[in-house]
């Protein structure tokens, strides 16, 4: 076996959908052959937002059952639950003394998911409520920007010349008040004053899942290329601080970098409701990719087709064999194949894909012992590698009851 130990986990926020298996699953899948793989259902990610609590346990287990349908063998892979391993949010905190504020402000899905809660909750009509929102950031957006006209005045007020540095002292006094009642504003337009410390602190606690493995590879669809640099300026800034503990840990590329969904314009996503779910029966599959987006000029049979631009040929790309993709795509040019056939092919390969994870699925639901036991085996074996690597984070930040050997007594 390679010595490399992979690690990647997947949210138990819903259903895995094509693209969830393409960009990933799949990869993690091709990778338990040679490597140390190491595979988690990150429940403790998804109560970074809003979230049933009665209804997680159930959305866990599923998402551990899918995994499994899709591949992975619990004999040659370990695949656990993040909560069931607690050493990931104690070296989380931990980790969050050596993270800069600045690099977690610049993250893109923190800033996408804010936004998104504040723009769903100005939409909702209800009770003039986007009246009164609306209203808000009016006020607020106001109030900044007589903040900068005050702000500009007292920079515009000092003088490096000056010798009076009780009054230089007072101005700056004054300009951080007003920056931080500036900032204060600005975030609640941006969404993230109303967006939870969590969700804010995600990355490390990603980072902390990686390391506390001391994971180098990570096969994770591109989005998560923001994460991981975060995860690897943890690892070196821990490492400066305390000494060498962590590795350096990269992404590993999936064949599919980016998966469209249905609608061709948008990543696949559950939430945007433009996938297919990996145990999607065949009518569902059939009726999905009935309405899904193809060459927009193609309106007529007849009409010439460009499969280079269609996304349904592209999907073409990752179940349909080469020989009857290049029919399609000759018969879509000159104008023989309808879309109609053309995605009358591409759920039939599909479904020939899916079938046996299905199969699977529904093995896996009528014996969910098979589940948990897998899970609980997954679990043993992380707490043992978490503890391990506690132990030291633990020594060298001079934290936790060992502390107390090195005095005597
Ligand atoms: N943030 C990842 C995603 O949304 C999921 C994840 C959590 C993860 N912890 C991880 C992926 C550690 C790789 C390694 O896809």
């Amino acid at each position: 076996m390679n010595s490399e130990r992979v690690f990647s986990g997947i949210q138990p926020s819903g259903e895995i959908h094509i693209g969830n298996y393409l960009g990933a699953v799949k990869r993690w899948v091709e990778l338990c052959d040679d490597h140390d793989a190491i595979y988690c259902v990150v429940d403790d990610h998804a109560i970074t937002v809003e979230y049933d609590p009665s209804r997680l346990p159930a959305m866990t287990f599923d998402a551990s059952l899918a995994t499994m349908a899709c591949g992975l063998d619990p004999e040659k892979c370990t695949i656990f639950v993040q909560s069931h391993v607690p050493e990931h949010t104690e070296l989380t905190w931990l980790f969050n003394t050596v993270t800069p504020l600045g690099s977690l402000f610049r993250m893109t899905q923190f800033k996408d998911k804010a936004r998104n809660a504040l723009q769903r909750k100005l939409t909702r009509k209800e009770g003039g409520a986007m009246k009164t929102a609306i209203h808000n950031l009016k006020t607020l957006g106001g109030e900044a920007l007589e903040g900068l006209d005050e702000l500009k005045k007292d920079l515009d007020s000092l003088d490096p010349d000056t010798r009076d540095d009780v009054a230089i002292g007072e101005t700056v006094a004054r300009m951080n008040d007003r920056m931080g009642n500036i900032m204060q504003r600005l975030q609640v337009g941006l969404g993230v004053a109303e967006a939870s410390t969590a969700l804010f602190g995600y990355p490390v606690l990603q980072a902390a899942d990686i390391l506390l493995y001391k994971a180098t590879l990570v096969p994770v669809g591109e989005d998560q290329e923001q994460h991981l640099e975060l995860c690897r300026e943890v690892a070196q800034r821990f490492n400066k601080k305390f000494g060498e503990v962590f590795p350096v840990a990269r992404r590993i590329k999936s064949e599919a970098p980016r998966i469209l969904g249905l609608d061709g314009k948008s990543k696949m996503s559950k939430s945007l409701g433009n996938h297919i779910g990996m145990l999607d029966s065949t009518e569902e599959i059939t009726a999905k990719l009935k309405n899904a987006y193809t060459d927009p000029q193609r309106i007529r049979r007849s009409d010439p087709g460009r499969p280079e631009i269609c996304n349904v040929f592209s999907i073409h790309g990752f179940f349909t064999e080469p020989d009857v993709r290049d029919e399609l795509a000759q018969g879509c040019r000159k104008g023989t194949i309808g879309c109609f056939d053309c995605k009358k092919v591409l759920a039939q390969s599909m479904d020939a894909e899916l079938a046996p994870i299905r199969d699977r699925a529904d093995h896996l639901r009528r014996h969910k012992g098979l589940v948990i036991d897998a899970l609980d085996a997954g679990r043993q074996r992380c707490s043992d590698i978490a503890s391990q690597t506690m132990e030291e984070v633990r020594e060298v930040m001079g934290v936790g009851h060992g502390v107390f050997a090195g005095l005597g007594k």
